[in-house]
């Protein structure tokens, strides 16, 4: 399909930079970077972007005429929100297809995008057009970005948690943190931490439909947020350090997945057609730099985790409301793990939480703390293991294609513990602090509470060694 048409315009553009380096070199520099700026999609940093930068001039049009499009073209707004999921009933192609806790969480939402904004090119009239990516990591990006606010603007919807399309709700730091999954060795562990924290975190954080899976990919940030996401792939891939996709796997390698192209024409992908994106999806990320290529007949060993139980700890119920919930556990047993940790790299100590459940979406994320009794949680602070975070997957009223599965997360905690020997505590103590959005007072009296209790079912610390799986 597209790919061999990729990788001909490729060529085709190559050629074209090659005949005419010789007009260029009389042109200016400006003239070069110009010329290469129409010639490959280049996915800008929404941070420096006002409504009129081009791709955002694009992406409201297309969304203005997708929008004018009945609900049964695909290339209608509302059919490529229900790709992702919906609460309209009928039953169309690809509808309600995304993948939240499963092994596919970033390819399949890689092909979304790219054939989404294939798609904005087309309604756009723009065949330059980029998705821009919204870098909330930077701490100056935590706003929404200001276009999206503006209520005349098809950027805008109503349908925000409090404060965001006033400019006053913000993310929290917690909520935006990659440190978690980025030193993350093996694919689908590194994917999962990803998928939570920031991923789950800023779509509870922004709430209403953003919060919902069925609901999330109507709103137009929606797919800034997930272009960052997509970025954190690479970012995380490029890393190396024995990092790599999942190739030896055959099932997330050849599961095909139905989308639709700019003529409404239906198209299958499967996760090996969008391993090297700048290749053959033709799109970069500003200041992302090279980007690793993976191919798919690869035959090497893949990284795993071998996980041992050594301390189970009572179930965990976080209840609605604004207080911590912490309970205790004795130092001293973990002396011996940890400076075995200490010693060996492959090695460490995780807090890792499974059969977690809600039956709603609990509209908070929680922080989790490992620290000794009394100290204040902060999230800049070594205590600070990770952040419960549910979208979807988990959620029993979101449950939308397959058997119900509840989430799992986990989280290092060597770190946390040294910290609390250091100060000499005989005891840890865990503690959930529930988050939502940074808003103002006055905004804090309507916001939406917490409406949901969630359910840890199983808690332990374990022990995990990298390791190596054989394909
Ligand atoms: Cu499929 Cu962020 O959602």
């Amino acid at each position: 399909m597209s790919l061999r048409r990729s990788r001909n315009r490729l060529q085709t553009r190559r050629k074209f930079l090659k005949t005419t380096a010789a007009a260029i070199a009389g042109a200016t520099l400006f003239d070069v970077e110009k010329l290469f700026a129409i010639t490959s999609h280049v996915r800008l940093d929404v941070g420096p972007l006002t409504a009129a930068s081009p791709d955002l001039v694009s992406y409201a049009k297309a969304i203005k005429a997708m929008q004018a499009l009945p609900v049964a073209d695909p290339l209608s707004w509302a059919y490529q929100a229900a790709i992702h999921g919906t609460t309209l009933s009928g039953s169309h192609v690809a509808w309600n297809t995304c993948q939240h806790g499963t092994i596919f969480f970033w390819s399949w939402h890689r092909m979304y995008l790219y054939w989404f904004e294939r798609i904005i090119r087309k309604m756009s009239g723009n065949p330059n057009f980029a998705l821009p990516y919204w870098n909330y990591e930077s701490a100056g990006e935590r706003n929404l970005p200001a276009p999206f606010r503006n209520s005349a603007s098809s950027l805008y919807t109503v349908n925000r948690g409090v404060g965001w399309n006033a400019g006053t709700a913000s993310l929290p730091s917690s909520a935006v943190a990659t440190s978690g999954f980025m030193p993350t060795i093996p694919y689908y562990p590194a994917q999962s931490g990803c998928e939570g924290t920031p991923h789950a975190t800023v779509h509870v954080t922004i709430g209403s439909w953003m919060g919902v899976i069925s609901t999330a990919a109507q709103d137009p940030i929606f797919y800034l947020h997930h272009a960052n996401i997509d970025r954190l792939w690479n970012l995380w891939l490029k890393q190396g350090g024995g990092r790599s996709d999942p190739l030896t796997d055959n099932t997330w390698k050849t599961t095909k997945w139905t989308f639709f192209d700019e003529s409404g024409k239906e198209v299958h992908m499967t996760s090996c057609d969008v391993l090297r994106a700048a290749e053959q999806l033709d799109y970069v990320y500003q200041k992302e730099g090279k980007q690793a290529t993976e191919y798919c007949p690869k035959v090497l060993p893949f990284p795993i985790w071998e996980v041992e139980a050594i301390q189970p700890l009572p179930a965990i119920k976080l209840p609605p409301g604004p207080d911590p919930v912490p309970f205790r556990v004795d130092i001293s047993q973990f002396a011996q793990r940890l400076s075995a940790v200490r010693a060996d790299q492959k090695q460490e100590l995780a807090l890792q939480l499974t059969g977690v459940e809600a039956d709603r979406q609990p509209n908070v994320y929680w922080e989790v703390y490992v620290a000794p009794p009394g100290a204040e949680p902060n999230p800049e602070s070594e205590s600070w293991i990770g952040n419960v975070a549910l979208f979807g997957h988990g959620i029993h009223d979101e449950h939308q294609h397959g058997e119900f599965q509840p989430a799992e997360f986990s989280f290092p905690i060597a770190r946390a513990l040294d910290a609390a020997a250091a100060k000499n505590a005989k005891e840890i103590q865990l503690t959930f602090v529930p988050r939502g959005a940074l808003i103002s007072a006055a905004d804090a009296a309507q916001a939406e509470r917490n409406e949901s209790t969630l359910t840890v079912g199983k808690a332990e610390i374990v022990s995990r060694r990298l390791t190596t799986r054989q394909p």
